[in-house]
Protein backbone atom coordinates (compact mmCIF):
# COMPACT_ATOMS: atom_id res chain seq x y z
CA UNK A 1 0.00 0.00 0.00
CA UNK A 2 2.92 2.29 0.98
CA UNK A 3 4.84 2.32 -2.31
CA UNK A 4 5.49 4.74 -5.32
CA UNK A 5 2.33 5.87 -6.26
CA UNK A 6 0.45 6.52 -2.62
CA UNK A 7 -1.24 9.35 -3.62
CA UNK A 8 -1.96 11.53 0.00
CA UNK A 9 -0.29 14.97 0.56
CA UNK A 10 -0.20 16.58 3.86
CA UNK A 11 0.58 19.83 2.32
CA UNK A 12 -3.19 19.86 0.45
CA UNK A 13 -4.40 21.31 3.15
CA UNK A 14 -4.08 24.39 4.76
CA UNK A 15 -5.40 23.41 8.14
CA UNK A 16 -3.13 20.78 8.43
CA UNK A 17 0.59 22.78 7.23
CA UNK A 18 -1.24 25.40 10.31
CA UNK A 19 -1.45 22.85 12.95
CA UNK A 20 1.91 21.36 11.93
CA UNK A 21 3.73 25.36 12.09
CA UNK A 22 2.03 26.19 15.25
CA UNK A 23 3.17 22.56 16.79
CA UNK A 24 6.84 23.39 15.43
CA UNK A 25 7.16 26.83 17.23
CA UNK A 26 5.68 25.04 20.38
CA UNK A 27 8.34 22.05 20.54
CA UNK A 28 11.01 25.00 19.17
CA UNK A 29 10.28 26.74 22.57
CA UNK A 30 9.58 24.35 24.75
CA UNK A 31 11.27 21.03 23.77
CA UNK A 32 14.34 22.56 22.36
CA UNK A 33 15.51 18.91 20.89
CA UNK A 34 18.57 18.94 19.19
CA UNK A 35 17.76 16.04 16.81
CA UNK A 36 14.32 15.02 15.61
CA UNK A 37 12.83 12.10 13.51
CA UNK A 38 9.63 12.35 11.83
CA UNK A 39 7.74 8.57 11.29
CA UNK A 40 5.73 8.72 8.07
CA UNK A 41 7.35 12.46 6.61
CA UNK A 42 4.99 12.63 3.31
CA UNK A 43 5.98 15.57 1.26
CA UNK A 44 7.55 17.43 4.39
CA UNK A 45 5.14 19.74 5.39
CA UNK A 46 5.54 19.22 9.21
CA UNK A 47 9.96 19.00 8.42
CA UNK A 48 10.03 22.26 7.00
CA UNK A 49 9.43 24.00 10.07
CA UNK A 50 12.57 23.21 11.49
CA UNK A 51 16.59 24.17 10.53
CA UNK A 52 17.45 20.99 7.83
CA UNK A 53 20.15 19.84 10.10
CA UNK A 54 18.08 19.20 12.47
CA UNK A 55 15.41 16.97 11.27
CA UNK A 56 15.33 13.69 9.68
CA UNK A 57 12.54 12.19 8.15
CA UNK A 58 11.79 8.74 7.04
CA UNK A 59 9.04 7.46 4.59
CA UNK A 60 8.51 4.86 2.50
CA UNK A 61 5.95 6.18 -0.16
CA UNK A 62 9.38 6.98 -2.58
CA UNK A 63 6.66 9.49 -5.02
CA UNK A 64 6.34 11.50 -1.60
CA UNK A 65 10.01 11.22 -0.27
CA UNK A 66 11.54 12.45 -3.34
CA UNK A 67 9.33 15.75 -2.98
CA UNK A 68 10.83 16.43 0.44
CA UNK A 69 14.91 15.38 -1.78
CA UNK A 70 14.13 17.76 -4.07
CA UNK A 71 13.58 20.42 -1.38
CA UNK A 72 16.71 19.33 0.00
CA UNK A 73 15.15 17.93 3.95
CA UNK A 74 17.34 14.73 4.88
CA UNK A 75 15.08 12.06 4.25
CA UNK A 76 15.27 7.89 4.37
CA UNK A 77 12.61 6.23 1.68
CA UNK A 78 12.81 3.52 4.89
CA UNK A 79 9.38 1.91 6.67
CA UNK A 80 9.41 1.91 10.15
CA UNK A 81 10.48 -1.34 11.32
CA UNK A 82 13.93 -3.01 13.11
CA UNK A 83 15.75 -2.70 10.07
CA UNK A 84 15.26 1.05 10.12
CA UNK A 85 15.49 1.82 13.82
CA UNK A 86 19.22 -0.06 13.62
CA UNK A 87 20.01 2.13 10.67
CA UNK A 88 19.23 5.06 12.31
CA UNK A 89 20.86 4.39 15.30
CA UNK A 90 23.94 3.70 14.11
CA UNK A 91 23.89 6.66 11.30
CA UNK A 92 22.50 9.35 14.11
CA UNK A 93 22.28 7.99 17.53
CA UNK A 94 19.61 8.77 19.14
CA UNK A 95 16.94 11.65 19.05
CA UNK A 96 15.52 13.66 21.68
CA UNK A 97 12.34 14.26 19.97
CA UNK A 98 10.37 11.93 17.80
CA UNK A 99 7.38 12.91 15.60
CA UNK A 100 4.56 11.17 13.90
CA UNK A 101 1.25 12.22 12.66
CA UNK A 102 -1.47 9.29 11.32
CA UNK A 103 0.92 7.26 10.65
CA UNK A 104 1.95 4.76 13.60
CA UNK A 105 -1.66 3.65 13.43
CA UNK A 106 -1.35 2.38 10.13
CA UNK A 107 1.50 0.03 11.37
CA UNK A 108 -0.14 -3.29 12.26
CA UNK A 109 2.66 -4.82 15.09
CA UNK A 110 2.50 -2.01 17.68
CA UNK A 111 4.73 -3.41 20.16
CA UNK A 112 7.46 -3.69 17.61
CA UNK A 113 6.55 0.05 16.62
CA UNK A 114 6.84 1.13 20.79
CA UNK A 115 10.12 -1.02 21.39
CA UNK A 116 12.12 0.62 18.25
CA UNK A 117 10.65 3.80 19.38
CA UNK A 118 12.09 3.22 22.98
CA UNK A 119 15.34 2.57 21.66
CA UNK A 120 15.69 5.47 19.63
CA UNK A 121 14.33 7.84 22.04
CA UNK A 122 16.72 9.80 24.26
CA UNK A 123 16.19 9.14 28.22
CA UNK A 124 14.20 12.32 28.19
CA UNK A 125 13.11 12.12 24.96
CA UNK A 126 9.69 12.42 23.87
CA UNK A 127 7.39 11.46 21.32
CA UNK A 128 4.48 13.20 19.99
CA UNK A 129 1.97 11.43 17.79
CA UNK A 130 -1.59 12.68 16.61
CA UNK A 131 -4.17 10.36 15.09
CA UNK A 132 -7.70 10.11 14.91
CA UNK A 133 -9.93 9.90 18.27
CA UNK A 134 -12.14 6.86 18.87
CA UNK A 135 -13.96 9.06 21.21
CA UNK A 136 -14.57 11.71 18.64
CA UNK A 137 -15.36 8.94 15.70
CA UNK A 138 -18.12 7.26 18.02
CA UNK A 139 -19.48 10.79 19.11
CA UNK A 140 -19.56 12.15 15.75
CA UNK A 141 -20.39 8.38 14.33
CA UNK A 142 -17.38 8.83 11.33
CA UNK A 143 -17.04 4.96 10.66
CA UNK A 144 -15.68 5.75 7.96
CA UNK A 145 -12.35 6.36 10.05
CA UNK A 146 -12.18 2.56 9.55
CA UNK A 147 -10.49 1.66 6.46
CA UNK A 148 -7.34 0.05 5.30
CA UNK A 149 -4.73 2.75 6.13
CA UNK A 150 -6.36 3.15 9.49
CA UNK A 151 -5.82 -0.39 10.77
CA UNK A 152 -6.53 1.40 14.00
CA UNK A 153 -8.47 4.18 15.81
CA UNK A 154 -6.80 5.05 19.10
CA UNK A 155 -8.13 5.53 22.27
CA UNK A 156 -5.97 6.98 25.37
CA UNK A 157 -6.74 3.80 27.07
CA UNK A 158 -6.02 1.24 24.86
CA UNK A 159 -2.97 3.38 23.54
CA UNK A 160 -1.54 3.65 26.82
CA UNK A 161 -1.69 0.08 27.82
CA UNK A 162 0.26 -0.80 24.39
CA UNK A 163 3.02 1.79 25.65
CA UNK A 164 3.30 1.01 28.83
CA UNK A 165 4.45 -2.80 27.72
CA UNK A 166 6.88 -0.97 26.10
CA UNK A 167 8.28 1.11 29.09
CA UNK A 168 6.42 3.75 27.40
CA UNK A 169 3.78 6.40 28.80
CA UNK A 170 1.09 9.57 28.05
CA UNK A 171 2.06 12.45 30.13
CA UNK A 172 -0.53 14.88 27.93
CA UNK A 173 -3.26 15.14 25.53
CA UNK A 174 -4.38 17.68 23.03
CA UNK A 175 -7.46 17.57 21.52
CA UNK A 176 -7.27 18.69 17.68
CA UNK A 177 -9.99 19.32 15.53
CA UNK A 178 -7.69 17.59 12.58
CA UNK A 179 -9.02 14.88 11.02
CA UNK A 180 -12.91 15.19 12.23
CA UNK A 181 -11.18 14.90 15.99
CA UNK A 182 -7.93 13.99 17.13
CA UNK A 183 -5.60 13.58 19.89
CA UNK A 184 -2.20 14.38 20.11
CA UNK A 185 -0.31 12.43 22.29
CA UNK A 186 2.84 13.38 24.09
CA UNK A 187 4.33 10.29 25.62
CA UNK A 188 7.74 9.95 27.24
CA UNK A 189 9.37 6.84 28.48
CA UNK A 190 8.44 5.89 32.21
CA UNK A 191 11.56 5.95 33.91
CA UNK A 192 11.71 10.15 32.93
CA UNK A 193 10.46 11.83 35.61
CA UNK A 194 8.39 13.99 33.98
CA UNK A 195 4.82 14.87 35.71
CA UNK A 196 1.73 13.01 34.22
CA UNK A 197 -0.36 16.34 33.29
CA UNK A 198 -4.36 16.72 34.02
CA UNK A 199 -5.47 16.80 30.23
CA UNK A 200 -4.08 12.58 30.31
CA UNK A 201 -6.54 12.11 33.41
CA UNK A 202 -9.43 14.09 31.89
CA UNK A 203 -9.31 11.98 28.58
CA UNK A 204 -9.33 8.72 30.28
CA UNK A 205 -12.13 9.93 32.32
CA UNK A 206 -14.14 11.09 29.39
CA UNK A 207 -13.42 7.86 27.50
CA UNK A 208 -14.91 5.38 30.78
CA UNK A 209 -17.91 8.12 31.27
CA UNK A 210 -18.80 7.23 27.14
CA UNK A 211 -18.34 3.75 27.40
CA UNK A 212 -15.04 2.98 25.62
CA UNK A 213 -14.17 -0.12 27.90
CA UNK A 214 -17.92 -1.37 27.56
CA UNK A 215 -18.76 -3.82 24.72
CA UNK A 216 -22.25 -2.43 24.83
CA UNK A 217 -20.95 1.01 22.78
CA UNK A 218 -19.87 -0.88 19.98
CA UNK A 219 -22.81 -2.40 19.34
CA UNK A 220 -24.99 0.56 19.64
CA UNK A 221 -22.27 2.44 17.43
CA UNK A 222 -23.17 -0.49 14.93
CA UNK A 223 -27.14 0.05 14.82
CA UNK A 224 -25.88 3.99 14.71
CA UNK A 225 -23.89 3.46 11.33
CA UNK A 226 -26.60 1.42 9.64
CA UNK A 227 -29.23 4.12 10.49
CA UNK A 228 -26.44 6.71 9.18
CA UNK A 229 -26.39 4.36 5.67
CA UNK A 230 -30.01 4.68 5.32
CA UNK A 231 -30.38 8.43 5.69
CA UNK A 232 -27.89 9.00 3.73
CA UNK A 233 -28.93 6.91 1.05
CA UNK A 234 -32.65 8.51 1.23
CA UNK A 235 -31.24 11.74 0.27
CA UNK A 236 -28.93 10.72 -2.67
CA UNK A 237 -32.16 8.64 -3.85
CA UNK A 238 -34.57 11.45 -3.46
CA UNK A 239 -31.63 14.58 -5.00
CA UNK A 240 -31.59 11.46 -8.16
CA UNK A 241 -35.71 11.57 -7.80
CA UNK A 242 -35.68 15.33 -8.58
CA UNK A 243 -32.84 15.39 -11.24
CA UNK A 244 -30.19 17.20 -9.43
CA UNK A 245 -27.15 16.81 -10.28
CA UNK A 246 -24.69 15.66 -7.64
CA UNK A 247 -21.29 16.45 -7.80
CA UNK A 248 -18.07 15.33 -4.78
CA UNK A 249 -15.49 17.52 -3.39
CA UNK A 250 -12.42 15.87 -1.83
CA UNK A 251 -12.01 12.38 -3.16
CA UNK A 252 -10.94 11.23 0.46
CA UNK A 253 -10.26 6.79 1.84
CA UNK A 254 -13.26 8.27 3.71
CA UNK A 255 -15.44 8.92 1.12
CA UNK A 256 -14.56 6.06 -0.53
CA UNK A 257 -15.74 3.68 2.68
CA UNK A 258 -18.90 6.13 2.80
CA UNK A 259 -19.92 5.30 -0.86
CA UNK A 260 -18.95 1.54 -0.70
CA UNK A 261 -21.05 0.87 2.16
CA UNK A 262 -24.07 2.68 1.07
CA UNK A 263 -23.85 1.63 -2.64
CA UNK A 264 -23.45 4.95 -3.98
CA UNK A 265 -22.05 4.93 -7.17
CA UNK A 266 -21.94 6.89 -10.34
CA UNK A 267 -25.49 6.71 -10.96
CA UNK A 268 -25.22 9.39 -7.70
CA UNK A 269 -22.61 11.05 -7.96
CA UNK A 270 -21.31 12.49 -11.83
CA UNK A 271 -17.44 13.46 -9.94
CA UNK A 272 -15.54 14.26 -7.78
CA UNK A 273 -13.27 17.32 -7.37
CA UNK A 274 -10.06 17.12 -5.37
CA UNK A 275 -6.55 19.04 -5.45
CA UNK A 276 -3.98 16.28 -5.25
CA UNK A 277 -2.62 15.73 -8.84
CA UNK A 278 -2.24 11.82 -8.15
CA UNK A 279 -5.94 11.42 -8.11
CA UNK A 280 -7.05 13.19 -11.15
CA UNK A 281 -8.09 11.49 -13.85
CA UNK A 282 -8.79 8.50 -11.67
CA UNK A 283 -11.53 6.84 -10.45
CA UNK A 284 -13.00 6.37 -6.81
CA UNK A 285 -12.19 2.52 -6.14
CA UNK A 286 -15.73 0.59 -5.85
CA UNK A 287 -17.61 3.68 -7.06
CA UNK A 288 -16.39 4.66 -10.14
CA UNK A 289 -17.04 8.45 -10.06
CA UNK A 290 -14.00 10.13 -12.24
CA UNK A 291 -11.92 12.63 -10.00
CA UNK A 292 -11.66 15.65 -12.00
CA UNK A 293 -8.90 18.88 -11.19
CA UNK A 294 -10.69 21.56 -8.97
CA UNK A 295 -10.12 25.04 -10.70
CA UNK A 296 -11.57 27.18 -8.02
CA UNK A 297 -14.68 27.37 -9.56
CA UNK A 298 -18.13 24.80 -9.11
CA UNK A 299 -20.21 24.66 -12.37
CA UNK A 300 -23.19 27.13 -12.70
CA UNK A 301 -25.77 24.09 -12.99
CA UNK A 302 -24.48 22.18 -9.29
CA UNK A 303 -27.02 23.02 -6.66
CA UNK A 304 -25.62 19.80 -4.51
CA UNK A 305 -21.93 18.80 -3.35
CA UNK A 306 -21.47 15.86 -1.49
CA UNK A 307 -18.37 16.67 0.96
CA UNK A 308 -15.97 13.68 1.17
CA UNK A 309 -13.42 15.97 2.64
CA UNK A 310 -15.78 16.61 5.38
CA UNK A 311 -12.68 16.50 8.24
CA UNK A 312 -11.93 20.22 6.77
CA UNK A 313 -15.63 21.72 6.25
CA UNK A 314 -14.62 24.58 8.09
CA UNK A 315 -11.62 25.47 5.32
CA UNK A 316 -13.42 24.15 2.49
CA UNK A 317 -17.13 26.33 3.07
CA UNK A 318 -14.73 29.28 4.06
CA UNK A 319 -13.44 28.55 0.16
CA UNK A 320 -16.97 27.98 -1.26
CA UNK A 321 -18.58 31.56 -0.11
CA UNK A 322 -19.47 31.87 -3.99
CA UNK A 323 -21.32 28.67 -4.40
CA UNK A 324 -23.03 29.18 -1.09
CA UNK A 325 -24.06 32.18 -2.28
CA UNK A 326 -25.95 31.52 -4.60
CA UNK A 327 -27.59 28.70 -2.83
CA UNK A 328 -25.24 26.18 -2.96
CA UNK A 329 -25.86 23.03 -0.67
CA UNK A 330 -23.67 20.31 0.85
CA UNK A 331 -24.11 16.98 1.61
CA UNK A 332 -22.88 15.82 4.75
CA UNK A 333 -22.47 12.40 6.75
CA UNK A 334 -21.42 13.34 10.11
CA UNK A 335 -22.97 13.40 12.81
CA UNK A 336 -25.79 12.58 11.11
CA UNK A 337 -26.77 12.59 7.10
CA UNK A 338 -27.96 16.07 6.25
CA UNK A 339 -28.15 19.00 3.92
CA UNK A 340 -26.04 22.03 4.66
P1 LIG B 1 -7.87 13.38 3.73
O1 LIG B 1 -9.21 13.59 4.33
O2 LIG B 1 -7.48 11.94 3.63
O3 LIG B 1 -6.85 14.26 4.38
O4 LIG B 1 -7.93 13.86 2.19
C1 LIG B 1 -8.36 15.14 1.82
C2 LIG B 1 -8.54 15.14 0.31
O5 LIG B 1 -9.36 16.25 -0.05
C3 LIG B 1 -7.25 15.30 -0.48
O6 LIG B 1 -7.27 14.47 -1.61
C4 LIG B 1 -7.25 16.74 -0.91
C5 LIG B 1 -8.72 17.05 -1.02
N1 LIG B 1 -9.04 18.45 -0.77
C6 LIG B 1 -9.55 19.21 -1.82
O7 LIG B 1 -9.72 18.74 -2.94
N2 LIG B 1 -9.84 20.53 -1.57
C7 LIG B 1 -9.64 21.10 -0.35
O8 LIG B 1 -9.92 22.30 -0.17
C8 LIG B 1 -9.15 20.28 0.72
C9 LIG B 1 -8.94 20.86 2.10
C10 LIG B 1 -8.86 18.96 0.47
Amino acid sequence: MFNNTYPYRSSMSTTVSKSFKLLANIIKKKLKPKLILEIGSNDGTFMRNFNKNKIIGIEPCKNVEKITKQKKLNTHPLYWNDKTAKFLRSKYGKFDLIFSANTLSHIKNLDNVFKNVYNLLSETGVLIIEDPSLLECLKKNTYDQFYNEHIYVFSCVALNKILKKNKLEIYKVEKLNIHGGSNRYFIKKISDKKNIDKSFLKQIKNEKKYGLTNKKTYFKFAKRVNKSKNKLRSIFVKLKKQKNKVIGYGATAKSTTILNFCNINNNYIEYFLDTTQDKQNKYTPGTKIKIIKYKNEIEKNIKYIFLGAWNFKEEILKKEKKFIKRGGKFIIHTPYPKII
